[in-house]
């Protein structure tokens, strides 16, 4: 199979260690990799002849054609099973078992023990120390987290590596409860194997991903992870949320997954040559990484704001100076038209503001005229739905022009449970939408800042 393939489009999948105890992680992995996953599934254990009513093979070399072992068992039965996976050539394994660098001497050796059993050999590892991989496309699902605590996302465009199984298995669950839908999801540890370089590349090159989110500790390889991050990001999107920037985070980090942090303003400073987006928060994280995966960069930095609500105008101005964005000034035609359509005590400029008794047609034709401004390279719009004269369907709306339009539209919309629902609504629409002017403002500053990655 080609590059990483293997991990993730296998034709068969064994669970070693597959358990009959429902406490247990052998008995979870498979459970789940059951429900999804549509290849050949084999549970490995000596001591059960079926488990979940599926045939249980006493060995991996006891089955026929092999791509992917998942490994559930203790550090100390783990390199006997490595050495039969490498003789029968299995390409994948993914080892979940903990106690390796991350824990000291004795555990480095053992986890160089493993590297030596790989070595010369077709056979990768991803882990140790890991959840290991979700592919919501090919079903494969190595996570230890039953589905009843835990709501897989859904089929999308984000990809997401991470160095840390519980953050992003957490994130998983947030990303599912926010309607963001996932590729592929790999949590690689130690990654005393495959490393974080070979699967951005990767990434890259899945047609399925348009975005790329990392979550990361410390780097394998520096100067290499620049080097690779620098290439990816010409194609695809990356965002980063860098852990252990305090020295004190980054003593943490090297006892979480054995990676040394090194220090934040380098990484800071090399995120920025490379063009790589980085995110400050976890909201960061996905904020980035919505807006990337639903529109395409803006040709500059001139933004138009539109609202119903003057008050937003006023935040969202604020907020476009202060990132480092411009206030489009319309086009001398644009004023002439706005004029023509909105009523007289209207504001023509911009921020637009449409009116505390705005509908939906008043949105329709203000958003028609500056979606065709040549003025305007990206639009900010903030419906307050809340009013008496707004409808709902100004969502259909605004997800109308959004399609028309060569040029990106996010939402903006403060408020409780109606909001949220509407906001939801335009998500779904591909209309990226966000609860509070600075995030909006935040994702559009991501997106300039994209577009001028690609360009450069
Ligand atoms: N081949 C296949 N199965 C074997 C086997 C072999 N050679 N030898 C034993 N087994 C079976 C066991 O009998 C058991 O099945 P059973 O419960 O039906 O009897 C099953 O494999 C699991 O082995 P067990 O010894 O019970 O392991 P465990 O579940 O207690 O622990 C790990 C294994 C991997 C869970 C544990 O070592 C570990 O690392 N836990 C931490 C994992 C973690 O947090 N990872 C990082 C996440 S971010």
């Amino acid at each position: 199979m080609k590059g990483l393939d293997c991990f993730f489009r296998p034709r068969s999948v064994a669970v070693v260690g597959a358990s009959r105890d429902r406490g247990k992680i052998g008995y979870c992995v498979l459970r789940e990799m059951r429900k999804r996953y549509k290849g050949g599934l084999y549970p490995v254990n000596p001591h059960a002849d079926r488990i979940m009513g599926l045939k249980c093979y006493p060995s991996v070399r006891d089955i026929k054609e092999l791509d992917l072992a998942v490994i559930t068992l203790p550090r100390e039965t783990v390199p006997v099973v490595l050495r039969e996976c490498v003789d029968k050539g299995v390409e994948a394994v993914v080892i979940i078992t903990s106690g390796y660098s991350e824990t000291g001497k004795e555990g480095r050796r053992r986890e160089e023990e493993l590297k030596n059993i790989i070595r010369g050999s077709r056979t990768r590892i991803i882990g140790v120390n890991c959840l290991g991989i979700y592919d919501a496309y090919s079903g494969v699902d190595t996570l230890f987290l039953p589905e009843s605590k835990f709501r897989r996302p859904a089929r999308g465009g984000i990809s997401f590596i991470t160095q840390s199984g519980a953050f992003g298995s957490t994130i998983l669950d947030w990303m599912s409860s926010e309607g963001l839908g996932i590729s592929k999801f790999v949590s690689y540890g130690n990654q005393t194997d495959v490393k974080e370089n070979e699967l951005l590349e990767y990434l890259d090159r899945d047609r399925r991903t348009r975005v790329i989110v990392a979550y990361i500790e410390g780097v394998s390889d520096g100067r290499r992870f620049m080097e690779v991050a620098g290439r990816v990001v010409k194609n695809t999107p990356l965002v980063v949320f860098k852990a252990g920037k305090t020295d004190m985070g980054s003593r943490a980090a090297s006892s979480h997954t054995g990676s040394l942090a090194g220090s934040y303003r380098i990484y800071e400073a090399a995120f920025r040559q490379a063009g790589v987006l980085e995110a400050q928060s976890v909201e960061g994280m996905f904020d980035l990484a919505k807006v990337l995966e639903f529109l395409r960069p803006p040709r500059g930095d001139r933004i138009a704001v539109v609202t119903n609500g003057g008050g937003f105008g006023v935040i969202i101005s604020d907020s476009v100076i202060r990132n480092g964005l411009r206030l489009a000034r319309f086009s001398r035609e644009s004023e002439g038209r706005l004029r023509s359509v909105l009523p007289a005590y209207a504001n023509i400029h911009n921020p637009l503001d449409l009116i505390g008794d705005a509908d939906k047609v008043r949105y329709e034709k203000a958003l028609d005229i500056l979606a065709g401004d040549p003025n305007v390279d990206g639009i900010i719009v903030i419906p307050l739905l809340q009013t008496f004269s707004l409808e709902p369907e100004v969502i259909d709306v605004i997800a109308g022009i959004k399609r028309r339009a060569k040029k990106p539209i996010i939402a903006c919309a403060t408020g409780g449970r109606y909001i949220r629902r509407h906001l939801a609504r335009l998500d779904r629409k591909g209309v990226p939408a966000y609860t509070s002017p600075e995030r909006a403002v935040r994702a559009m500053r991501a997106l300039v800042r994209y577009g001028r990655v690609r360009g450069s």
